[in-house]
């Protein structure tokens, strides 16, 4: 059993692979403390009340009630309240009847239970009886009547346990809740960093490490998308802490809303980190009686350093978020025609692209936005989502039953979420986009965002979905969205629940992913958001892949897919090869370099394979080839950075190595040529040390305790952008 409680000095022990996690019950008022999350340690003896520092001044109300309001604002507290005397970063921030805000919750009852329950309505991890264990602990606030349950769950074979709050309206009267957050840990010490990934369009989720000082850091988007400027993820670890060494503590939030993660470092040398939905534009409505569930939290930690957080989250992830048929299997070698003809389409276009990709041994025909309504440009016509059949000649159906009988399968791009001005969804429906009364809304690549708050809104854009799928044989969705949210406020909602609207329109698009994975389980969704605005562990659980950039220049993606990577698994990274001069960068990369950094990915292509130099077309079946002979290993195994150029300015490389250490698959790519200097040298990782190895180009045998310890020199890489995969096998 992954969790117990110690009835004597009342403590919660709660044990995954190597983590333990404690939660105390302290004092006649029975507060609840954090006591410890890190390495596993034993069960008994424990010294609890030292470890929450309750035996030392300020000490518990109960023997110093005169320094009542020091103990709330020291105390390591499980579930920060504010109101009361904490003045550190407060988890639930409510407004009663009276419109006070004071609130503050104790320990009322807790039961523990094999498996994990799901959260209603939204995305979550998932386990059963043999690998999860669950902890409710149900607390109170008396004078509100309002109960607030903590959810935890043990993954006992992994480090990962994971977090979600339920708050409850027992009184008579309604609750206003301003803040919800689903976590939050109070560490010892203030000797951390902290990681995150930052970014714009084209250049997401880049690592930045910064030190945790006094005060508060923010990593959060106010945007209506989890965005491509901060992505739900914080790790903290310990300033010596490296890929390989030390403690490290994830936090990656289940959801794809507005989101804040802080990390505050408080006056007695403690740091408190939480995360949750932003209160920004948050203000829910709890009737007498009712519930609000704060999304899902999974905290990963590490005792060796950032590489093992990482591969800790893609086991979860890979095993315990991402659904489908697709989640275990290699996905067909795409062609997307964006970048290849954008707008400028039509039947014969995409029929002579499917032709050439039949030939090298592409398996799907992606057809990306300007099929529909009149969309010849990106000024129009979203929710017009009937085929344009001046583009699309002899329809829909025709030209997938074309392109099956080439024998590739078919996809489609939808941007279900959005309305243009343009477009005879909105002169019918002027009320169904997001938007305040008598006041124009702001546009974004000239659209708003439908209202899918609005059932009728979201009846519509889930018939017109359902009505194109069911009439063609589509085994491909590209879910797009296109642009944040502003001018807050919908026509559907009273005034009292406009307060509403950000997560209601995070659940209402969880909804229609739901139906659309349900009722379409054989097709496979790729996220996507103006390329990777929209790339978190909410939209993984719907879609098992998500178009991680717009970017699609080679070099660029390596910083890119490795910020990707920090938390998210290979398998769920979309990259394509593109043609170059590159379309954001103009960068010129080989084209066998393109495909080493692609096969780090989903593997595809974006680009007119009819105008391509010959040179590069022949080596698409190539490519493939090695997809299809290396596509496994990378999708399952365990993932080592080994070597970053935006360190090191010259070169990266990193590894991927089987579960059962049998084989890696080495990438290597220098992207600056050194004058006058030797081969570069790298130390594997992961594999047997007792082992041998054998490269299976030059079948030259290497021990593996030599390749980890002594290294590996890297030759034969010549000139700016060129790249090398190296293949070990173990030797039997
Ligand atoms: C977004 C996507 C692209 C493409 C365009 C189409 O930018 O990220 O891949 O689908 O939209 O408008």
């Amino acid at each position: 059993m992954g969790i117990r409680f110690f009835e004597e000095q009342k403590y919660f022990k709660l044990d995954a692979k190597d983590t333990s996690y404690i939660i105390a019950v302290v004092d006649d008022e029975k507060y609840l403390g954090h006591v410890y999350f890190g390495k596993k340690i034993a069960d008994e003896p424990l010294d609890v009340s030292s470890l929450l520092r309750i035996n030392e001044p300020p000490y518990v109300p109960s023997k110093n009630n005169r320094d009542r309001m020091s103990f709330h604002d020291s105390f390591p507290t499980e579930y920060s309240t504010h109101g009361l005397g904490d003045f550190r970063e407060s988890c639930l921030v409510i407004k009663d009847s009276n419109g006070h805000s004071v609130c503050g919750i104790t320990y009322c009852s807790h039961k523990i239970y094999k498996g994990k329950p799901s959260l209603k309505g939204l995305p979550a991890t998932f386990g059963d009886e043999n690998s999860c264990t669950t902890l409710e602990i149900t607390c109170h606030d008396k004078v509100l009547d309002l109960e607030v349950t903590l959810v935890y769950t043990v993954f006992e074979n992994l480090d990962a346990i994971t977090r979600s709050v339920k708050v409850k309206n027992n009184s008579g009267k309604d609750i206003k809740l301003l803040k919800v957050l689903s976590v939050c840990v109070d560490f010892d010490g203030i000797d951390y960093d902290v990681i995150s990934l930052h970014g714009s369009w084209a250049r997401e989720r880049k690592i930045q490490r910064l030190p945790v000082g006094f005060g508060k850091r923010s990593i959060d988007s106010i945007r209506g998308v989890s965005s491509h400027q901060a992505n739900p993820f914080i790790a903290l670890l310990d300033r010596s802490a490296n890929e390989d060494y030390g403690n490290v503590y994830g936090f990656n939030f289940v959801y794809s809303g507005s989101f804040t993660a802080v990390v505050e470092g408080g006056q007695f040398d403690t740091t408190r980190v939480v995360m949750g939905i932003h209160p920004a534009n948050f203000e829910w409505t709890l009737a007498p009686g009712e519930e609000f569930i704060a999304p899902e939290v999974v905290m990963v930690y590490s005792d060796a350093g950032i590489g093992k957080m990482t591969r800790t989250f893609h086991d979860l992830y890979r095993n315990h978020l991402i659904r489908g048929k697709f989640r275990d299997r290699k996905r067909p070698v795409l062609i997307n025609n964006w970048e290849a003809t954008y707008f400028d389409f039509d039947t014969e276009k995409l029929l002579s692209i499917a032709r050439e990709a039949a030939k090298s041994g592409i398996e799907m025909l992606v057809m990306d936005d300007g099929w529909f309504g009149k969309r010849n440009n990106d000024n129009c016509s979203l929710g017009d989502w009937y085929v344009n059949e001046e583009k699309i000649k002899g329809g829909l159906k025709h030209l997938v039953d074309e392109v099956n009988k080439l024998g590739l399968e078919f996809g489609i791009w939808f941007e279900p979420e959005m309305i243009s001005p343009d477009s005879d969804l909105y002169r019918a429906h002027p009320d169904w986009c997001i938007h305040v009364p008598n006041r124009t809304p702001v546009l974004s690549r000239n659209q708003y965002v439908l209202d899918l708050t609005n059932d009728k809104a979201l009846e519509y854009v889930y018939s017109r979905l359902k009505d194109i799928l069911s009439g063609a044989n589509i085994t491909y969705v590209k879910w797009d969205m296109n642009r944040q949210l502003s001018d807050l406020g919908s026509s559907s909602l009273p005034k009292e629940k406009q307060g509403e609207i950000l997560h209601r329109y995070v659940l209402a698009v969880y909804k229609l992913l739901d139906r659309l994975t349900t009722e379409f389980p054989h097709i496979l969704l790729e996220g996507c958001s103006g390329g990777g605005g929209r790339f978190d562990p909410g939209m993984l659980y719907y879609s098992p892949q998500i178009w991680c950039s717009d970017n699609t220049d080679a070099i660029e993606r390596l910083i890119i897919q490795q910020g990707t990577a920090m938390v998210y698994p290979l398998s769920a990274i979309g990259a394509h090869i593109s043609d170059c001069p590159n379309h954001i960068v103009g960068r010129n990369t080989p084209f066998e370099t393109r495909g080493f950094v692609a096969l780090a990915g989903t593997f595809g292509y974006e680009l007119d394979i009819t105008r391509i130099s010959e040179e590069d077309r022949k080596m698409i079946p190539g490519q493939i080839e090695l997809y299809h002979k290396y596509n496994d290993l990378i999708r399952t195994g365990d993932y080592y950075r080994i070597a970053n150029f935006t360190d090191n300015h010259q070169y990266d490389c990193w590894s991927v190595v089987s579960k059962d250490k049998e084989e890696v698959l080495v990438t290597f790519i220098q992207v600056l040529q050194r004058p006058n200097y030797h081969s570069r040298r790298i130390k594997l990782k992961g594999l047997d040390d007792k082992a041998l190895y054998r490269d299976t180009g030059t079948n030259q045998v290497y021990s593996g305790s030599a390749l980890m310890h002594a290294g590996l020199n890297i030759t034969g890489v010549h000139g700016d952008f060129k790249g090398k995969l190296i293949h070990f096998v173990k030797e039997k």
